[in-house]
């Protein structure tokens, strides 16, 4: 079982890297592998509701955005990593899953995933809500924490010395592996996952 812990800052090895490191060192020792996906620096494009990916299968725009959706078949969960940026997530993050959740949400639908964030000061919350709105319109569970997750800090040597922040870190990805373990073994069981019925679209107009 594989989970892809996406760092949606512009810093490749900044606060939210070392909010995931900690997630991936306790999902290591759990038995899950983890690899890292690097939003990076490069601007990724908003999404501008063109519709071309429901012909070509994924978006037209050649990024970030196709280089996650060419790999998320490998993975079983996901987590996404941002740092706040004015109370909101990194303006690169939130063009990367607008349009990879947008092109290719079946790739990622039925598999568990949650939110990290992280700030110097205020706005997690905030940010936790968006990123999760993703995951509930999607149909992916969400993994819990002990506490919201996000760390504090403005370094990663700050970030090191949220405790209780980085111990929030090593609880999801505790709860990510037992919910990893739990549909494994319930696929085993022969419970796989749900069908749903044809998606109804209603704009309130009648
Ligand atoms: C454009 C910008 C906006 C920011 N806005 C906030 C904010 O609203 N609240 C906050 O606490 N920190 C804010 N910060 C600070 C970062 O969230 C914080 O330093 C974060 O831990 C950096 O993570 P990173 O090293 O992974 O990029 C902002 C930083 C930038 C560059």
């Amino acid at each position: 079982m594989k989970v892809l812990l996406v760092n949606g800052s512009p810093h490749l090895k900044g606060c939210t890297y070392t909010a995931l490191m900690e997630i991936k060192g306790e999902l290591e020792r759990q038995g899950i592998e983890a690899d890292v996906f690097q939003v990076g620096p490069k601007p990724v494009g908003g999404c501008i509701g063109c519709g071309a990916c429901r012909k070509l299968g994924r978006c037209f725009m050649d990024d970030q955005v196709n280089e996650l959706t060419a790999i998320a078949e490998n993975y079983d969960g996901f987590v996404f990593g941002t740092p706040v940026h004015f109370a909101s997530s990194a303006g690169n993050l939130t063009s990367l899953m607008d349009r990879a959740l947008y092109s290719r949400r079946d790739l990622f639908s039925f598999k568990p995933a949650c939110a990290v964030v992280s700030c110097r000061r205020s706005g997690a919350t905030a940010t936790f809500d968006q990123i999760n709105k993703y995951f509930t319109i999607s149909n992916m569970p969400i993994v819990p924490s002990q506490y919201w997750n996000n760390v504090h800090g403005n370094t990663p040597e700050e970030v090191k010395q949220d405790l209780e922040g980085l111990q929030t870190m090593r609880t999801l990805a505790r709860n990510m592996a037992w919910l990893l373990k739990c549909i494994e073994a319930g696929k085993a069981a022969g419970i796989d996952r749900p069908s749903h019925e044809p998606k109804i679209n209603t704009n309130f107009i009648r």
